[in-house]
C-alpha cells in the first residue's frame, strides 16, 4: 500500500510533462545523466531518511518533526522542515492544477477528432488558443481543483488507491504503445542521441540546479508528503528497498515519456525540443492524430496524465490538512476547502501568466516560472538540505539506527555515510552556484 501510495505521489506531471520539457531546455543528456546521479546520490538517500521521519514520528509533518525535535531536546528550527513542506505543497498545488487543467481540457478534444489528421502548426494553434483563453483555463483548473480536494474531504482516499493500482499499469502499458509508434513512425535514433550522449558544453550551474530540484520534485521530496505517508508504514517493512522500487519506477515513466515524446519532436523540424512547457501538449497530439485508432488512444492517454497527476495532487495537499487538523481543530472537509481555496485562488496568477500577464515578470520570471523556481529549484532542495543535516548530524543516531537497522547493516551504513558527507555539501554548492548562475544569467 506504501509503494502503491508513494508511486502515486511520485508519478505525476513530473515524470510525463515536466521531465520532457526540462530535459528539451537543458540540451538532453548531459543534463539527463546529472538528473540520474542526483536521483541515485541525493534523491534516494533523503527519501530513506524522509519516509523514516514520518515512520518514527507517525504524525503530521510539522508535528512529526516538533516531535523528534523535543524528543532529542534540538532547537525548534528544525520545525521549519515541517513547515517549508505545507507552505510549498500549497505553491506547487496552485500550478499544477492549471497544468492538470490542461490535460483534462484535451480529454473531450480527442474523443472529438480535434488533431484527427492535424499537423504540428494545428496542433500548435490550438494550444496557444487554449493558453489566450483564461475563462477556459480557469474552469479546467476549477475543476481539477474539485476532484482533488473532493475526494480528501470525503475520505475515498482508499477509492482512489484501488483505482490508482489498476490505472498506473495501465500508463505504463501505455507508455509502451507510444514508444511502439514513436519508434515506427518518430526518429526514435536522434532522441536517443539526444537523451543519452551527454554534451556537457549545454550544462551550467543553472542546469545543475534544475536538475537537482527536479530529482526532488518528481519523488516527491522536501515536501512532506513521503514524510506523511511514511507514517502509515509498518514497523517491519523495509524502506531502503520499498524506497528502491519507487524511485525505480519514477524514474522509468520518466524515461519512457522523454522516449515516447522525442522521435516524434525530432522527426517534425517544427517541433522545437526546447520549446518548454507546451512540448507535451503540441507533438503528442500530432502523433495520436496521425495513429490508427489514434482517437481512443489519445483519450486514454490525457486520462491516464489527468489522474497520476491526480494521485499527486492529493498528497501535496495532505500534509497541510493532517496538520490543520492536528493542530487547529479542523475535520477533513473544511482543512480541505480552505487549503483547496488557496491553492486555486493563487493559481489564478498562473493562468494570467500564459494570457494578460505574460509580460509581467518577478526578476525575470513570469508568476508561473517563478512559482516554479521558488518551490522546486529552491524550496525543496532547502528542505532536503536541511533533512540530510537533521538526519545525519543532529538527531540521535540511535533513532535511525532502531528504525533501519532491519535492513541490511552495509547498506545502512553506506546510506549514513552518503547522507553526512555527500548530501549536505552537493546540495548546498548546487543550490548557491545555480542561484548566482541563474541571477547572473537574468542581469
Ligand atoms: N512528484 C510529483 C510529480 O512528479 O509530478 C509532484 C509532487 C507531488 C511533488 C507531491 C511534491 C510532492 F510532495
Amino acid at each position: 500500500m506504501f509503494i502503491m501510495a508513494a508511486t502515486g505521489s511520485a508519478v505525476g506531471l513530473g515524470n510525463i510533462w515536466k521531465f520532457p520539457y526540462i530535459t528539451g531546455e537543458n540540451g538532453g543528456g548531459a543534463f539527463v545523466l546529472v538528473y540520474l546521479v542526483c536521483i541515485l546520490l541525493l534523491g534516494i538517500p533523503v527519501m530513506v531518511a524522509e519516509v523514516m521521519l514520518g515512520r518514527r514520528g507517525r504524525q503530521s509533518p510539522v508535528n512529526a518533526m516538533r516531535e523528534l525535535t523535543r524528543e532529542a531536546g534540538l532547537h525548534g528550527f528544525w520545525n521549519s522542515i515541517g513547515w517549508l513542506g505545507v507552505v510549498a505543497g500549497l505553491l506547487i498545488l496552485s500550478y499544477y492544477s492549471v497544468i492538470a487543467g490542461w490535460a483534462l481540457a484535451y480529454i473531450p478534444e480527442m474523443g472529438k477528432g480535434t488533431f484527427q489528421g492535424a499537423g504540428v502548426v494545428e496542433s500548435q494553434a490550438f494550444f496557444d488558443a487554449l493558453l489566450a483563453d483564461k475563462s477556459r483555463l480557469l474552469a479546467w483548473q476549477s475543476l481539477f481543483m474539485v476532484l482533488t480536494v473532493g475526494v480528501v474531504a470525503c475520505g475515498v482516499v482508499k477509492g482512489l488507491g484501488v483505482a490508482v493500482r489498476i490505472l498506473m499499469p495501465l500508463l505504463f502499458v501505455l507508455l509502451l504503445a507510444m514508444l511502439v509508434f514513436a519508434y515506427r513512425e518518430g526518429d526514435f535514433a536522434a532522441a536517443a542521441t539526444f537523451l543519452f550522449r551527454p554534451d556537457f558544453g549545454a550544462l551550467t550551474g543553472r542546469s545543475v540546479l534544475e536538475a537537482l530540484g527536479h530529482s526532488f520534485f518528481t519523488l516527491s521530496l522536501g515536501m512532506g508528503s513521503i514524510m506523511a505517508y511514511g507514517a502509515y508504514m509498518p514497523a517491519d517493512a523495509s524502506i531502503g528497498k520499498t524506497v528502491l522500487v519507487v524511485a525505480l519506477l519514477d524514474t522509468l515513466v520518466a524515461l519512457m515519456a522523454g522516449m515516447a515524446i522525442f522521435p516524434i519532436v525530432f522527426a517534425n523540424p517544427s517541433i522545437n525540443p526546447a520549446a518548454g512547457p507546451e512540448l507535451l501538449f503540441v507533438s503528442l497530439p500530432v502523433a495520436f492524430g496521425a495513429m490508427p485508432g489514434g482517437l481512443l488512444v489519445g483519450m486514454l492517454f490525457f486520462i491516464l496524465v489527468t489522474i497520476a497527476a491526480w494521485s499527486s495532487a492529493i498528497s501535496l495537499i495532505e500534509p497541510g490538512v493532517a496538520w490543520l487538523i492536528e493542530q487547529r481543530g479542523f475535520n477533513r472537509f473544511s482543512a480541505n476547502i480552505l487549503l483547496g481555496l488557496m491553492a486555486w485562488a493563487l493559481g489564478l496568477g498562473t493562468i494570467l501568466s500564459f494570457n494578460d500577464w505574460s509580460g509581467v515578470t518577478f526578476g525575470g520570471f513570469t508568476f508561473f516560472a517563478a512559482m516554479d523556481f521558488l518551490t522546486s529549484r529552491i524550496m525543496l532542495p532547502l528542505t532536503g538540505l536541511f533533512i540530510a543535516i537533521f538526519v545525519g548530524w543532529v538527531m540521535p543516531r540511535m533513532t535511525a539506527k532502531s528504525e533501519l537497522n532491519g535492513d541490511n547493516s552495509k547498506m545502512y551504513g553506506l546510506w549514513l555515510w552518503v547522507l553526512r558527507y555527500i548530501c549536505p555539501p552537493a546540495i548546498g554548492v548546487v543550490l548557491l552556484v545555480g542561484l548566482y548562475d541563474t541571477f547572473a544569467a537574468a542581469n
